[in-house]
C-alpha cells in the first residue's frame, strides 16, 4: 500500500500498535462518532478489535485505508481517510474520514482527501464521492474545499446496527481524463 505524503501530513497503513492512539484520538470521542455509521467505543478493546480486523483486511489485499500522521510523528495516528464502498464495476470509490478533535479546523482533513482523491484517480477509480449528514456542515466544507460538488440528497441508516435513518448530502468529484494522475 502507497504511503501518500502531504505538505504537512503523512497518509500510512495503519500497523500493530496503532489501537492507543485511535483510541485517545477518535474511537472513544462522541463528537467524532456521532456524525459517524459507529457507536464510540467505551473501552480500548474495541479498538483494538477494529484494528485487527483493518490489518486482516489489509493482509488481504485491501489498501484503500490510511491513517493520518502528522509529519513530525509518524506513530500517533490522528485520524483515517478510507474508501468505505465501491460501485459501478469498480469505477466509483466513496470515502469516509475522521479526525482528533483537537486538530480540527486546521485544514488537515482536507489535505489528506484531496492526497487519496489524487491517489484513487490514479489508481483508476473515475468518480469520487462522500456523503455527510445534514448536520455536520464542517464534513461538507471538507469535501467542497477539495473540489466536491454536491449532487443531491439520500437517506441511509444512522448507525449500522439500528433501522433509524437519516438524510445524508452526497458531494462527488470526477476525475478529469484532460489531467494526467501519475502512475506508481
Ligand atoms: C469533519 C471533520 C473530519 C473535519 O476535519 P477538519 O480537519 O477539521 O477539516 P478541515 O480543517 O480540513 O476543514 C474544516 C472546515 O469546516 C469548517 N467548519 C467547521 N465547523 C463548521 C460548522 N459548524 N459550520 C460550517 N463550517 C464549519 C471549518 O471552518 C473549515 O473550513 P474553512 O477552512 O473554510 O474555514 C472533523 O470535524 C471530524 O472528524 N468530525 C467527526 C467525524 C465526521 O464528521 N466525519 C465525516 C463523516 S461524513
Amino acid at each position: 500500500m502507497s504511503v501518500l505524503l502531504t505538505e504537512r501530513l503523512r497518509l500510512r497503513p495503519f500497523r500493530d500498535g496503532d489501537a492507543e492512539a485511535m483510541f485517545r484520538n477518535w474511537t472513544n470521542d462522541e463528537e467524532v462518532a456521532r456524525f459517524c455509521r459507529w457507536y464510540r467505543h467505551k473501552e480500548l478493546k474495541s479498538t483494538k478489535w477494529l484494528l485487527d480486523l483493518y490489518l486482516r483486511e489489509a493482509a488481504e489485499g485491501f489498501d484503500h485505508r490510511w491513517g493520518i500522521t502528522l509529519l513530525e510523528n509518524d506513530d500517533e495516528v490522528i485520524g483515517s481517510v478510507e474508501v468505505v464502498g465501491v460501485k459501478n464495476h469498480d469505477q466509483n470509490a466513496e470515502i469516509g474520514y475522521v479526525m482528533a478533535r483537537r486538530y480540527w479546523n486546521k485544514g488537515y482533513t482536507t489535505e489528506a482527501v484531496k492526497a487519496v482523491i489524487e491517489e484513487l484517480f490514479r489508481c483508476g477509480y473515475t468518480v469520487v464521492c462522500g456523503r455527510r449528514h445534514t448536520d455536520n456542515p464542517a464534513s461538507g466544507r471538507v469535501m467542497e474545499k477539495c473540489g466536491m460538488h454536491f449532487t443531491g440528497m439520500d437517506r441511509e441508516v444512522r448507525k449500522y446496527t439500528e433501522y433509524d435513518m437519516c438524510d445524508v448530502m452526497v458531494y462527488e468529484i470526477v476525475r478529469d481524463d484532460n489531467k494526467m494522475y501519475q502512475q506508481e
